[in-house]
């Protein structure tokens, strides 16, 4: 069973550090460097078609509805199309306004979650084209919609999603770029930008690795608080629910994921000295705002788990706890910022004792209501 393991002890430990590799699987043969677009083999989708959608609704469960949050940042950001991203539970009965003009984007990593799929249908039903986003080759959601970008992640086992989860964001990242170069709302030069970026990301996500052991001594300090906070602003927002999500499905610790700037409406109620608080303050557009709320967190004694560009040492001289993260591209910083969110997941439910790979109650995918 090790040897199936790669030698790590668990399935999630071996899925997480596969993650460079799984990257360049997502992105083979697919970047057009020269010119600064990207091949995608079985979008089904015509420039035209592209160029006619007013909207995109994005549908997904769990880790994949946060891939999609991070996908309404980059699709809105890059391609200057308005895009909601709903819970495809919500989505499926809530007779959503849909039509020709709308592009449903289903993101599965398993291509068989009921609600998901049954999105997919809906969509169909009111006359709209479906493209799905999927790790399993030839899955219900794959075979239902009219094209599939695969993230071709490799089978994941644990059921905590990770290397689907990163793989998902890149995809999204390709279909963003190839979306953009079809409408003409991204310029070859700033395509050319963008793919050398995303050339970056397996070197990139290696530093990040290189933190396993920082983040197993944080995980050490701080395993026997009961409740967790994540923060984060802009595309750091939806990394905070997936690296709270993570925690709670592996450790079974209460925490919580908001934006930043909504702390001071409710959240900033519960901190006190027994709160560790994991803020994500990259060096980017969102930068000063995040520290300022990581002073408010501070003054009322929480205990700042920070994750940080290298070099930032403000926020090193501030926080209790500091993970510093390789400067990147914005494009790529979401995925960078998951991976010492991952280990301090893993890391907690080691040390808890808990069933890494086979959490209580929770199934790999959710194929009935
Ligand atoms: C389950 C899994 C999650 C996953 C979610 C959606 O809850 O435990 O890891 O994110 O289903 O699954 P899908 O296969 O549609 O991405």
């Amino acid at each position: 069973l090790m040897a199936e393991k790669g030698g790590f002890r668990h399935f999630m430990l071996k899925e997480i550090f596969e993650q460079p590799r799984a990257v360049q699987d997502t992105m083979a043969g697919r970047l057009l460097e020269e010119e600064g677009n990207v091949y995608l083999e079985d979008l089904g989708l015509t420039d035209a078609e592209m160029a006619g959608f007013s909207r995109i609704c994005i549908v997904a469960c769990g880790t994949s509805w946060h891939a999609g949050l991070v996908g309404k940042f980059l699709l809105e950001e890059l391609c200057r199309i308005s895009v909601e991203v709903d819970i495809a539970s919500e989505f499926r009965y809530r007779n959503p306004v849909v039509s020709s003009g709308t592009l449903l984007l289903a993101i599965s990593q398993s291509g068989e979650t009921a609600d998901t799929l049954a999105a997919v249908r809906e969509a169909h039903g009111k006359g709209a084209k479906a493209i799905a986003i999927c790790n399993v080759v030839d899955s219900s959601i794959a075979r239902e919609a009219d094209g599939v970008v695969y993230t071709h992640a490799g089978l994941e086992i644990g059921v905590a999603s990770t290397k689907a989860f990163v793989t998902q964001l890149v995809a999204i990242s390709l279909f963003a770029l190839r979306f953009g170069r079809a409408t003409g709302a991204i310029s070859r030069e700033r395509g050319i930008e963008l793919t050398s970026s995303l050339l970056h990301l397996p070197a990139f996500i290696e530093e990040a690795l290189q933190l396993d052991t920082a983040v197993e001594s944080i995980a050490r300090r701080y395993h026997n608080s009961s409740d967790f906070l994540y923060l984060g602003r802009g595309y750091s927002y939806p990394i905070a629910l997936e690296g709270a999500l993570k925690l709670k499905e592996i450790s079974y610790i209460h925490a919580e994921g908001y934006p930043a700037g909504e702390m001071k409406h409710g959240p900033i109620a519960l901190i006190d000295e027994n709160m560790p608080v994991v803020m994500l303050v990259l060096r980017d557009r969102h930068y000063e705002k995040v520290v300022s709320n990581m002073e408010e967190v501070i003054a009322r004694g929480g205990r700042v788990i920070a994750l940080c560009s290298a070099g930032d040492s403000e926020t090193a001289q501030k926080a209790e706890a500091v993970l510093e993260l390789p400067s990147c591209a914005e494009i790529v910083a979401p995925i960078i910022l998951s991976i010492p969110l991952q280990l301090l997941a893993y890391h907690v439910s080691v040390l808890k004792g808990n069933d890494v790979d086979q959490p209580r109650n929770l199934a790999k995918s959710v194929t009935v209501e």
